[in-house]
C-alpha cells in the first residue's frame, strides 16, 4: 500500500484540505480552508494550493510540499513534509510550515515569519 495525498484531509488546528489527483510528474492543486487566522476581521475563505508528491520511484510513504496563497489576506504558507502508514495502513501527513506576513516596512522584517507544524488525517 502507497501513501497518496489525494482526497480530504483535516489537522489539528480543524484546518481542512482537499488535494487533487496527481499527474504524472507527481504535481498537484486544491484548496485549503484554514480554521484559524492572524488577519484582522477577515472572513476565511477557501484558498488555492500547488505542490508536488515525490513520485520516483514509487515510495509507500513519499514527502510532498505545497503552498497557499491566502485568498483573504496578504500572506504565503509553504507546507513541507510526508504521508505515513500506520500499524493499520491508515495514512496520516507530518507536515512543518513556514507562514509569511506581508509587513509594510522592512524595518519590520524580523516579525513577518512564523513556523510551525500540522498533522493530518483523512476526513471519512
Ligand atoms: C493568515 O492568517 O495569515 C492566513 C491563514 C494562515 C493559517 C495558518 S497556515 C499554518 C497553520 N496551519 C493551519 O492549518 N492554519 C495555520
Amino acid at each position: 500500500r502507497r501513501c497518496n495525498l489525494q482526497g480530504m484531509w483535516v489537522n489539528d488546528l480543524g484546518s481542512r484540505m482537499f488535494i487533487g489527483p496527481l499527474n504524472a510528474a507527481g504535481q498537484f492543486s486544491g484548496y485549503y480552508l484554514a480554521a484559524v487566522s492572524a488577519a484582522p476581521n477577515a472572513a476565511i475563505r477557501e484558498s488555492p494550493l500547488h505542490g508536488t508528491q515525490h513520485p520516483n520511484p514509487p515510495r509507500a510513504q513519499p514527502t510532498f510540499g505545497f503552498s497557499v496563497n491566502w485568498s483573504f489576506y496578504d500572506s504565503t504558507t509553504v507546507f513541507v513534509g510526508q504521508c505515513f502508514l500506520d500499524e493499520n495502513g491508515d495514512e496520516f501527513l507530518e507536515a512543518t510550515w513556514l507562514l509569511r506576513e506581508e509587513v509594510a516596512t522592512h524595518a519590520d522584517n524580523w516579525k513577518a515569519t512564523r513556523v510551525g507544524q500540522n498533522v493530518y488525517v483523512r476526513v471519512r
